[in-house]
Parts: C-alpha cells; sequence; structure tokens
C-alpha cells in the first residue's frame, strides 16, 4: 500500500501518486509510459492519465508495481487483476505481478500443445495460480539466470513442473529439475531453442520460441524512447567480453518480438531487429 507521507516531490496534482519505497526497477514506465517517468531515483507520476486506456494502464502498473509504491484516491477506478496474465500475441503472454525478489523483472507465460512454459517468475498469487490452471498449467519454468528466480519454487511446487537453469546458476534454485550443462544452445523441443548466453551472469540463457519470440532475460533489453537495444552494460556481473561473445552469437538467429526482463517490449521486422543488434555489437567494445 503506497503511503501518502512519502510522496515523491515530483508527482503532479491528481489521483495517481508514487511514493519513495519506489526502487526504480521501470515496471510502470514499461506499462504506463504516458503516466510515469522517471526522476533519476524514483519513478513519478509525470501525467495524470488523459483517457480510458492511459487510466487502464495506470491501473495494471499500479498491481504490477514489485515494491507497492503506486497508490490511487479514486476510489471508482476499475481493478485491472482479470488482465493478467496479459496476451501479447498468439500463445505468448506477460504475467504482471512483478516480484522484488527479482527487482521487478518481467515474468512470462506461453501456452503450448505439449505443455506451457512460465519464463522467471512472478510473485506467487493465488490468481496467477487461476489463471495458469485455465490455461492448462505450467509443464516448465525457464529461469533466464539466477537474479529472477523470484517464487519460481512455489509455482514449480503448485504445478508439478519442471524448472530449467543452467548449471553455473544452479545455487539460485538448487532443486531444479533440469540443468543446462551445454554452453552453446539446446534444442530443447520443437518449438523451443535455449540459447546460452554467458555475460550478464555466467550461466546466463534466452529462450527463442517459434524462430520469432525471443525472452532475453537481463542478456538484451530495447529502449523505445532511443530505439536502440542494450546489454546493460552498467550491470555485468561476470564478463562484459563473455556478453559481447554472446551477442555475436545470438546475430546468427532470427526473431521478432524481444521479451526482456527490463525495458520496453517490442515487435519488429527480423530484418530490423537485426540492424540493431548488429549496431548494439559494434558498439559494445567501447562500453562495459
Ligand atoms: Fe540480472
Amino acid at each position: 500500500m503506497a503511503n501518502e507521507k512519502k510522496l515523491v516531490q515530483e508527482n503532479v496534482e491528481g489521483h495517481f501518486f508514487v511514493d519513495t519505497t519506489c526502487i526504480n526497477c521501470d515496471t510502470c514506465r514499461q506499462l504506463a509510459p504516458g503516466v510515469f517517468g522517471d526522476q533519476g531515483q524514483f519513478s513519478f507520476v509525470r501525467k495524470q492519465p488523459q483517457d480510458a486506456s492511459e487510466e487502464v494502464e495506470a491501473m495494471r502498473a499500479l498491481l504490477s508495481c514489485p515494491v507497492g509504491s503506486i497508490g490511487n484516491r479514486d476510489p471508482k477506478s476499475k481493478d485491472r487483476r482479470d488482465d493478467f496474465p496479459l496476451k501479447l500475441t498468439d500463445n505468448v503472454y506477460y504475467c504482471g505481478f512483478n516480484s522484488p525478489a527479482s527487482y521487478g523483472g518481467n515474468s512470462y507465460f506461453v501456452t503450448h500443445p505439449d505443455g506451457n512454459w512460465l519464463i522467471d517468475s512472478p510473485r506467487y498469487l493465488n490468481h496467477l495460480k487461476e489463471k495458469f490452471t485455465a490455461l492448462g498449467g505450467i509443464k516448465y519454468i525457464f529461469l533466464t539466470h539466477r537474479d529472477d528466480v523470484a517464487d519460481a519454487d512455489k509455482y514449480a511446487s503448485a504445478f508439478g513442473s519442471s524448472r530449467i537453469i543452467h548449471r553455473a546458476e544452479l545455487s539460485a534454485q538448487p532443486q531444479a529439475e533440469i540443468v543446462i550443462e551445454e554452453n552453446n544452445f539446446v534444442d530443447f523441443a520443437p518449438d523451443f531453442k535455449i540459447i546460452v548466453t554467458p555475460g550478464h551472469t555466467r550461466g546466463h540463457m534466452v529462450l527463442l520460441y517459434k524462430k520469432c519470440v525471443l525472452f532475453t532475460g537481463d542478456h538484451l533489453s530495447y529502449d523505445s524512447d532511443s530505439k536502440t537495444l542494450s546489454g546493460h552494460e552498467g550491470h555485468c556481473w561476470y564478463s562484459w567480453s563473455e556478453q559481447i561473445k554472446s551477442m555475436k552469437r545470438l546475430a546468427g538467429y532470427d526473431f521478432e518480438w524481444l521479451l526482456a526482463g527490463h525495458g520496453n517490449r517490442v515487435h519488429l521486422p527480423k530484418e530490423e531487429m537485426h540492424l540493431l543488434l548488429k549496431k548494439l555489437i559494434s558498439r559494445m567494445p567501447e562500453q562495459g
């Protein structure tokens, strides 16, 4: 519950506000970019919703904020809980309800005839558990890396799921059922390729679904303001030179959707995505 006594000073007047418990993770700015801005230390309300669609976006941000820092003084606002998981494209959903345990990292859900996948983990909530159940449960939980496991153990226990993690990240989820040993890629199932991308962490992995949707964890993200890709050079915990190598290997694959742990969701023609990735790779040696 957000606290009126701890308001971020830059909030504009109106029913939505952010308090100083905000961890500035970017979840609200992804979900409601017209309403929330970044003042450096915290997110804040830069403009109150101007129409019904911005009101919906702001309410979704309120629910997904991992630390409950967004408040709403209007008791008539409609609860948007039922919007989650939020459908992005055929069979692919954004879970919402980001977890503070993964610093507000995004998680995603894919429905598939051979069993559904959860990619990284949201907070464990009965609401999501019921929604996942209605969509057919969770067969696999793919963990991109150690930072974003959140409540994966609780979902695995509830659904009898198999958690997939790389050997080098195993200490973050020691009971994981499937441990990836490879250092390049794994054709895990017909529509799912696991690509090992060391750099941000030693055993970071990304997941490519149907040669179209790439779930990138903290390896690669998109910024919609600058329209550029980023490798989070300020948050590379293992090796920037390894991350450059991983990025070059990733350039050998086609994808159109980039769904990251942080940063904006993006869908572009694969040729355009390739071009952005090549530009990033050329910048990387000077970064880090
Ligand atoms: Fe991370």
